[in-house]
């Protein structure tokens, strides 16, 4: 069976700054808590650094002939906030403004749009020494950052997006540890949401301050977290889990409140008006999606959550994510029910690491990235056909790149990346993804 998307249907491909440009000291960037936490040895598999990433800082030419052959409709990237402000707040750089500026231009000549995420975990090192998410007033140097930036390129760009994920940024950074900048804590994970949840809001006001026509969003993660068992301390967790991941976010900013059980202690770090600020409304509704997960009690975590391997022979990724497109089906439903309402719903990232091999004669048949697609592309139109309104698919990613604690060992691309040689290749399911984008029907199971 084949089925096609809608028309206008928005192809797209994601990245972020960090996991691809290198040139971490160049043209005056300022260090960012993923420096920091990955020169640090034994936080980052290999003990990989973003140093060099895919040089994209120098290749973009390239990597925009790429997402030109791919025929794409929109390109995400993020803006590094230690490139544009390099102590994160005070005199914005030139030359990092210079930067993001060119790539602009260069995306929109070829008739691409560019989408700009302004938080994509890179945190600048000075603002992390006076606390980080854990100060208030970073959330005004946010916004600060959100003006510079938007009154740069917002006569150009128009969609926005503050931040991407901050649940994994806070639940990952501030209270696992996991994630730069390797904190862990109950107190300080709170902290961390209430903030970034502040610096959204004043982020969106100056930005709607600087230009009246930018379409802003914020970047959610959904992903489903069911009970391991039938223990209630099992059930508690997940029910704690999902609040803290999946809630902490848009219920805030959509709903004005706090979700149970974290409600009554985030009281003591709300000062009066800051809901308000909170909840701004949204152009359009953004989210991530890879996988769901199967939540037990955790005595050892912060908030007693931890989560169990998928069941025996359930299909995973080389995370070892469970491939379950069904699920997805059903966050986009929910997605829509909860939160989106009206709001066109767009995907920004979904894609699926597998161990690539480059074969004899130079080509990478990557048939499990590309059956992925497939399963979570049809997930894509059933949900469609069940009436939510989602206008857009971005695949995460256009590149392989630096995959956070995983080091280069995860590799996300449609374009895979030597590392050694930084030559890019293109994989089978580049070819797969163009064909989709320039308009052929996706051929379903
Ligand atoms: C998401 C991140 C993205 C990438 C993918 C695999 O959570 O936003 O940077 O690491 O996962």
């Amino acid at each position: 069976m084949t089925e096609h998307f809608p028309d206008n249907f928005l192809w797209g491909a994601s990245t972020s700054a960090y996991q691809i440009e290198g040139a971490v000291a160049e043209d005056g960037r300022g260090p960012s808590i993923w420096d920091t936490f990955s020169h640090q040895p034994g936080n980052v598999l290999g003990d990989d650094t973003g140093d060099v990433a895919c040089d994209h800082y120098h290749r973009w030419p390239e990597d925009v002939a790429l997402m030109r052959e791919l025929g794409i409709g929109a390109y995400r990237l993020s803006t590094a906030w230690p490139r544009i402000l390099p102590e994160g707040r005070g005199r914005p750089n030139p030359r990092g403004l210079e930067f993001y500026d060119r790539l602009v231009d260069a995306v929109m000549a070829e008739n691409i749009e560019p989408w700009v995420c302004l938080y994509h975990w890179d945190l600048p090192q000075a603002l992390e020494d006076r606390g980080g998410w854990q100060n208030r007033d970073v959330a005004s140097w946010f916004a600060e950052y959100a003006a510079v930036t938007a009154r740069r390129l917002g006569d150009r760009v128009k969609h926005w997006a503050t931040f991407n994920e901050p649940n994994a940024a806070s639940v990952l950074g501030y209270c696992e540890g996991k994630h730069a900048p390797g904190i862990r804590g109950r107190e300080s994970a709170l902290k961390a949401i209430h903030v970034m949840n502040l610096a959204h809001g004043l982020g969106t006001e100056a930005m709607r301050s600087e230009r009246a026509d930018l379409m802003i969003g914020n970047i959610y993660n959904f992903h489903p977290r069911e009970p391991a068992s039938e223990r209630e301390e099992d059930e508690i967790a997940a029910i704690m889990l999902d609040a803290l991941w999946n809630r902490s976010f848009p219920d805030p900013q959509i709903h004005g409140a706090y979700p149970e059980p974290l409600a009554a202690e985030m009281e003591a770090l709300i000062q009066p008006g800051d809901l308000d600020l909170i909840k701004r409304p949204l152009d359009y509704f953004a989210f991530n999606h890879y996988t769901r997960s199967r939540v037990r009690r955790d005595p050892d975590h912060p908030f007693e959550v931890g989560t169990v391997p998928p069941e025996p022979g359930a299909p995973v990724t080389e995370m070892g994510w469970e491939i379950a497109p069904s699920a997805f089906r059903q966050v986009l439903i929910e997605a829509k029910e909860r939160y989106a309402g009206e709001m066109p719903i767009y995907v920004l990232e979904n894609g699926a690491a597998f161990p690539d091999v480059i074969d004899v004669d130079g080509r990478i048949r990557d048939e499990q990235r590309i059956a992925y697609l497939r399963g979570y592309l049809g997930a894509v139109l059933d949900a469609i056909a069940a009436g939510v309104s989602v206008r857009g698919y971005f695949v995460w990613s256009l590149l392989d790149n630096f995959e956070w604690a995983f080091g280069y060992s995860r590799r996300f691309g449609l374009v895979h990346i030597d590392f050694a040689t930084l030559e890019r290749r293109l994989k089978d399911s580049f070819h797969f993804y163009a064909e989709l984008a320039h308009g052929a029907a996706l051929e379903r199971e």
